[in-house]
């Protein structure tokens, strides 16, 4: 029975128990649906998760240790929930920093406000902590779940690399690698991936992933390729062979399954447990019924938008919290839990005050969804064209700069 011998992660959850629990909401890494208007229960994730809750007394710690107000995606809540943080912040403490490891599966050409999140976490934490960063980017995943050909993937790959590069990662702290070009150069790395595919059964994958016997063997393989930037050990480059470099993942939480897989097996290979924290998901136009999709272009606003599309889209498709007619408006408030455009300002307006009071005056009927809606387009409108102008400047030498296996500027 040693198949059925899960580790503490894994028992956890396992995809029955999922299906048993909430027929509501599904998360994984692959689908992310909830039939309430207000999206994800996430306290109810948390628990079928077992993760844990970013609390008050965490931040105030990281406050504490970095002497910076936390980013307003940690105040609000957008990035809630995490697994032994604490760990790193107390090697962090005792001076043994981390390193940071997120990524990104090359689906589409065009990135969305959305994908923006985790990386724009990243980029916080990599300023506030000044620590290393690994980026992977995974076109072998999507080959495998796509209709894509290697060719295409790999495209995709290098595209999604340059609008990474252009929300201003500082090559010096940064490497940036696609699957399909690092596996075939780097020994270090695919020994891990082996190894790691070596201590998790077709049986757990089933239970964490779902697979069946149906899905191809590339499929079942891949979370170990996912699993293997975690440790430090995949990258002597970097760490100059030290495989005892604590690991944080920051990400949205539908990626849970495979660092609950990844931290399973950690300890059966000598090395440390990823730590992690996650965010909510980003709310499509349409509602928080669904995440925002690259593939439906009326669900997002893409990197590559032009001023007039944010704005008809917004001003189109953005639901709307508020009453049917103004009357109604005037009479009832609007409801900012299900707006979309108060959704989208909790991530991107960052001034706390503003938002509390468009929070106060929308809810109690004195500003219309227009009024957001406005705010909102100005908002994301310069977040965009800055993203684009700096999207303009990275050459393929840039991208060679960030993708080469090399030392950064830390020493081990
Ligand atoms: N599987 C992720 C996706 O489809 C890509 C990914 C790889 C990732 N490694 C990661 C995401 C680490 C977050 C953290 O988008």
């Amino acid at each position: 029975m040693a198949d059925d011998d899960f580790g503490s992660e894994l028992k956890e959850m396992n995809i029955e128990d999922k299906e048993k629990d909430d027929a509501e909401d599904v998360v994984d890494p692959w689908n992310v649906t909830s039939s309430s208007a207000k999206g994800v229960d996430y306290d109810k994730l948390i628990i079928r998760f077992g993760c844990t809750k970013i609390d008050h007394e965490l931040l105030d710690r990281i406050e504490n240790l970095t002497g910076k107000p936390v980013h307003h995606f940690l105040r609000r809540g957008l990035f809630f929930a995490h697994r032994e943080l604490k760990m790193v912040l107390d090697m962090y403490e005792k001076g043994k920093p981390f390193y940071l490891y997120t990524g990104r599966g090359p689906s589409s050409q065009a990135m969305h406000v959305g994908h923006l999140i985790p990386f724009i976490m990243t980029k916080w934490l990599q300023d506030t902590f000044d620590v290393p960063l690994v980026i992977q980017i995974t076109d072998d995943e999507k080959f495998l779940w796509k209709d894509l050909t290697l060719d295409e993937a790999r495209r995709l790959a290098n595209e999604n690399i340059k609008d990474i590069i252009a929300m201003g990662f500082d090559p010096e702290k940064t490497f940036i690698f696609s699957d399909f070009q690092h596996m075939g150069r780097s020994e270090a790395f695919y020994r891990t991936v082996v190894k790691t595919q070596k201590l998790v059964t077709f049986n757990q994958v089933k239970g964490i992933f779902g697979f069946n016997d149906s899905d191809s063997i590339g499929k079942i393989a891949f979370p170990a390729v996912q699993a293997t930037p975690a440790f430090s050990c995949s990258f002597p480059e970097i760490f100059n062979n030290r495989k005892d470099v604590p690991c944080l993942i920051p990400c949205a939480i539908d990626q849970d399954p495979y660092f609950r897989m990844t931290r399973d097996v950690a300890p059966r290979m000598g090395v440390l447990k990823p730590s992690t924290m996650y965010s909510v998901f980003f709310p499509a136009l349409q509602g928080s019924q669904s995440k925002m999709s690259a593939s439906d272009p009326n669900s997002s606003i893409f990197l590559t938008d032009t001023n007039t599309q944010i704005k008809n889209k917004i001003n189109k498709y953005a639901f709307s919290g508020g009453g049917a007619t103004i009357e109604e408006h005037k009479a009832n408030g609007g409801n900012c839990d299900v707006d979309v455009s108060f959704q989208y300002l909790r991530f991107f307006l960052d001034d706390d005050e503003r938002l509390e009071q468009i929070r106060k005056d929308y809810s109690s009927g004195e500003l219309l969804t227009g009024y957001l809606k406005k705010d909102l387009i100005g908002i994301l409108q310069k977040i965009i064209s800055e993203q684009q102008k700096r999207r303009a400047e990275v050459t393929d030498e840039t991208v060679e700069l960030f993708t080469t296996p090399r030392k950064l500027k830390y020493d081990y």
